[in-house]
């Protein structure tokens, strides 16, 4: 499968070791639609959905960062456009929508493909993190934001809610009543209130941005894939069950984990002070 490239989503591979991407690489997507602040319209959601399938299939690929496009320098004459991660869903593809067609759109859609990736994601916003811009941030595992950058749910201002999982992935991760809260108000949140509530992750500036998520992905991408995965599916498994059913789910995984070489590579080489060579990269 190559490299799922379109005008509207662009795939960059890094190498994670800074030389050889088929050793392992991150994949740097990008939403790329900067006069419209990244909104997701249909071709984007396919290309994130095609991108999503391709991931899953392309062994090299150790983590995922995915950012939104830097503003167009402006046409004469014209104000430039603001920085964005991903504005929201494109209003304009909700006109004269009924549910059944709305539906159709919004069901097995390219945030639910994020969210079902098994390996490590990372969301790199740097501008207005808006309704389904949000929503992609909080599908990733793990958010980072730039200073300037802007989080919010203003769908109650179109007459509407949440529709690619706020009400329930957002509300995991800043709780019940800041969830009420951005929802009923439509108000924006800036990147200190959103690291302060545990919307993200870390907040640096915009210079440090791109350096400081690389870095992560990399220390991330230098992990066992196998191990990474059985971490991010045990921790999602905290979302669905019980403290004690949950303990109980970890308590498999990690004796599971006994039978990989991977542990007896990892364990060898701390005790003989060298840096593990992963069965799986
Ligand atoms: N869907 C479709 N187009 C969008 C969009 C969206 N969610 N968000 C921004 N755009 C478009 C604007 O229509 C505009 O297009 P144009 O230049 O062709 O007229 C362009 O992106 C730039 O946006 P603009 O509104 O001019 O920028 P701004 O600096 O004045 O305001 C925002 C920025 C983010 C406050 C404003 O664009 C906004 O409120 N966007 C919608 C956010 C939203 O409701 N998201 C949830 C959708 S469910």
């Amino acid at each position: 499968m190559s490299v799922p490239q379109s005008e509207v989503l662009q795939v960059e591979l890094i190498a994670s070791d800074g030389e050889d991407t088929s050793k392992g690489c991150i994949a740097l997507v990008t939403i790329n639609r900067p006069n419209k602040l990244n909104a997701l319209n249909s071709d984007v959601m396919d290309s994130i959905k095609k991108m999503c399938m391709w991931v899953e299939s392309e062994d090299s690929v150790r983590c995922v960062i995915i950012t939104g496009a830097q503003p167009l320098p402006p046409a004469e004459g014209k104000r430039a456009k603001p920085n964005a991660f991903v504005a929201g869903a494109d209003i304009t593809e909700f006109v004269g929508k009924n549910s059944e067609e709305i539906k159709i759109q919004f069901t097995d859609n390219g945030v639910e493909a994020i969210w079902s990736l098994s390996k490590p994601t990372i969301a790199m916003v740097d501008g207005f993190a808006l309704g389904g811009g949000c929503e992609v941030a909080c599908s990733c595992d793990i958010r980072i934001a730039s200073t300037r950058s802007k989080f919010g749910t203003p769908e109650i201002n179109l007459g509407l809610i949440p529709g690619y999982g706020a009400t329930q992935r957002l509300m995991k991760l800043i709780g019940y009543g800041k969830t009420m809260e951005l929802v009923m108000t439509g108000e924006m949140v800036g990147a200190e209130e959103a690291n302060r509530i545990g919307l993200v992750n870390h907040v640096v500036s915009p210079e440090e941005l791109l350096d400081f998520t690389m870095n992560m992905a990399k220390i991330i991408s230098s992990k066992s894939s196998n191990t990474l995965a059985v971490a991010k599916s045990t921790i999602r498994t905290s979302l669905e069950v019980g403290l004690e059913e949950g303990v109980a789910i970890e308590a498999d995984a990690f004796a599971g984990l006994f039978d990989s070489e991977d542990k007896e590579i990892g364990v060898q080489a701390f005790l003989n002070r060298e840096t593990p060579k992963w069965k799986h990269k």
